[in-house]
């Protein structure tokens, strides 16, 4: 009998971060290269065209504009241990998907383009990061191609995030002299040779420095002189300040060419922390091997039209999960026979007969899971809520045919459900015309999409004039719904949010009528 701590204690449960274009994508199928998951030789890690099967990328809308909306989680095999990585979605606006999928992981790849240092998407998820505690690791991108100064790239870390940049590897060369990388926690030169397309590992040698400087002369000693900075710098690793999210390992690498690929696996399984007992809504922590318990992260409808269906997504957090096994959704107090237990890579389905804290599982037809919600067997849990983001963007749905307007109230509550935007409705227009609201600009073109591809009902999407949310109660309420400029309408999960056109009008209240309760929504990621 598997003991679940143990198998803990295999798993590594990450994501990765980056703006657009820094290389997540690229990294993540050669994660999967060295991973043994896709097989090596020409053309198996796929062209940008068709390698979206290799992710993520299951809905035509992401293929239309070539981007990564939904997420996915990757299981694969490395050096005994088995690898979780949660994809977050890609897009450039910042999404609560993003938030919720970062609720799930122990750890986040910070990948940055070497070119360009820090960008606003990547300031923007690292923040989500600190807010959560998650440890960091840096992967500085693209260095098979010109850069900028590793040490200014490292200094922009420490001053913009506030975060402490220990470099673990050092390159040897860039851009087209880019030879390799100096592992500097044993002082090896590991020199890497290129393959065609990346398609393969790359071929590793490790050199002893009386070779390297004679072979590689002056980059050698370039690299020489920025390692002994590092060192008068007393820059090195300590576990404690990276797993409390104060420091970042920080690695070189191309995810191109396969160069430094091996050294971030494997600093994933060497410096990573495992599972360990997550703290529930009391503040008590559940031990690994108390009986199954998991937190839905994310739920998806529709994955695969085929079969029109709706999967939720829940993170292991102590136990044994065994498909087939009847656990309890705690919302509801309802079982839930686990028969259909996937985990999804893409289109791809693998049924999971069993999982371990750390492990995702994708549970189909759970109709009524919902983000943030507890799932357990025999001791009941609560874990803390998935907070809501505060909506910066408004729109009211309409349905552009009315013989449609069933399928335009079904798949208002589907996207609702699986948290895509949140729904409000006002009490006097109610259904018929709900406001969406939404923290990017993007959700609400996911929403006209799908509604019009998935359940048949076209909509207009019209813009709002309010720009801020506040959660409101009910006494409050009456108060505010006389004022111009204000709306007051209920969330689904029963929170009356009240809606204004102008912060200042907003501000100027708050200071002339401090009895109204305006209770503000955790901050969005701008
Ligand atoms: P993303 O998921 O973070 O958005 O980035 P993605 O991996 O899609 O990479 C964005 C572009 O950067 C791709 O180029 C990719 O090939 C390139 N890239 C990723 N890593 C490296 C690297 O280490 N070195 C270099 N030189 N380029 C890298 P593209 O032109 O958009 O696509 P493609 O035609 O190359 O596939």
């Amino acid at each position: 009998m598997p003991i679940p701590s143990a198998e803990a204690a295999r798993r590594r449960t990450f994501a990765i971060i980056s703006h657009p274009d820094a290389g997540k994508t690229t990294l993540t199928e050669k994660f999967l290269l060295y991973g043994g998951v896709l097989t090596s030789g020409a053309g198996s890690v796929k062209a940008k065209g068709d390698r979206r099967s290799a992710t993520s990328d299951w809905m035509e809308l992401e293929q239309q504009r070539g981007i990564s909306i939904t997420s996915t989680v990757l299981q694969f095999p490395y050096r005994e241990k088995v690898l979780n990585l949660l994809d977050t979605p890609g897009h450039r606006d910042f999404s609560e998907d993003t938030y919720r999928v970062l609720a799930a992981t122990d750890a986040a790849i910070m990948v940055l383009d070497g070119s360009k240092g820090i960008e606003s998407q990547t300031r923007k998820l690292f923040e989500v990061c600190r807010d959560r505690e998650i440890p960091i690791v840096t992967f500085i991108n693209k260095w098979d191609r010109p850069g900028r100064d590793p040490l200014e790239l490292l200094d922009e870390i420490e001053e913009q995030l506030i975060l402490e940049p220990v470099p673990m590897n050092w390159p040897v060369g860039e851009a087209d002299r880019f030879r390799g990388l100096i592992d500097r926690t044993n002082g090896d030169f590991v020199r890497y040779t290129r393959t065609a397309r990346g398609a393969d590992e790359a071929p590793e040698e490790i050199v002893d420095p009386a070779c390297a400087e004679e072979e590689e002369g002056d980059l050698w000693l370039e690299a020489q002189e920025g390692i002994e900075l590092l060192d008068v710098m007393d820059r090195s690793f300590d576990r404690k300040r990276f797993e409390a999210g104060e420091l970042s390992p920080v690695f070189f690498g191309s995810a191109l060419t396969n160069f430094g690929v091996r050294m971030i696996l494997d600093a994933m399984v060497d410096l990573v922390p495992s599972p360990s007992p997550r703290i529930d809504r009391e503040g008590d922590p559940r031990a690994l091997d108390a009986p199954f318990s998991g937190i839905v992260f994310k739920v998806q409808a529709n994955m695969d039209k085929a079969h029109r269906d709706r999967v939720a997504f829940l993170r292991v957090c102590s136990g044994q999960f065994d498909r087939g096994m009847v656990v309890t959704h705690e919302p509801t107090g309802k079982p839930f026979a686990t028969k259909y237990a996937h985990s999804v890579s893409g289109q791809d389905r693998e049924t999971v007969e069993q999982a371990f804290p750390g492990d995702v599982v994708g549970l189909v037809n759970a109709n009524d899971f919902r983000v943030g919600d507890s799932v357990y067997v025999d001791d009941k849990v609560q874990w803390p809520l998935v907070p809501s983001f505060a909506p910066a963007h408004f729109r009211i749905a309409r349905t552009l045919d009315t013989s449609k307007a069933k399928q335009f109230r079904s798949g208002i509550g589907q996207l609702d459900e699986e948290g895509v935007v949140q729904v409000l409705r006002e009490p006097d227009i109610g259904d018929q015309a709900p406001i969406l609201a939404a923290v990017g600009p993007l959700q609400f073109e996911v929403v006209q999409h799908r509604l019009e591809n998935e359940f048949g009902a076209p909509v207009e999407l019209v813009p709002c004039a309010w720009s801020t949310a506040r959660i409101t109660d009910h006494e409050s309420a009456d108060a505010l719904r006389g004022m111009s400029g204000v709306a007051v309408a209920a969330r689904s999960d029963g929170e009356l949010l009240a809606l204004f056109e102008s912060p200042y009008w907003l501000q100027r209240l708050e200071m002339d009528q401090p009895e109204l309760t305006l209770t503000k929504l955790i901050a969005e990621g701008s």
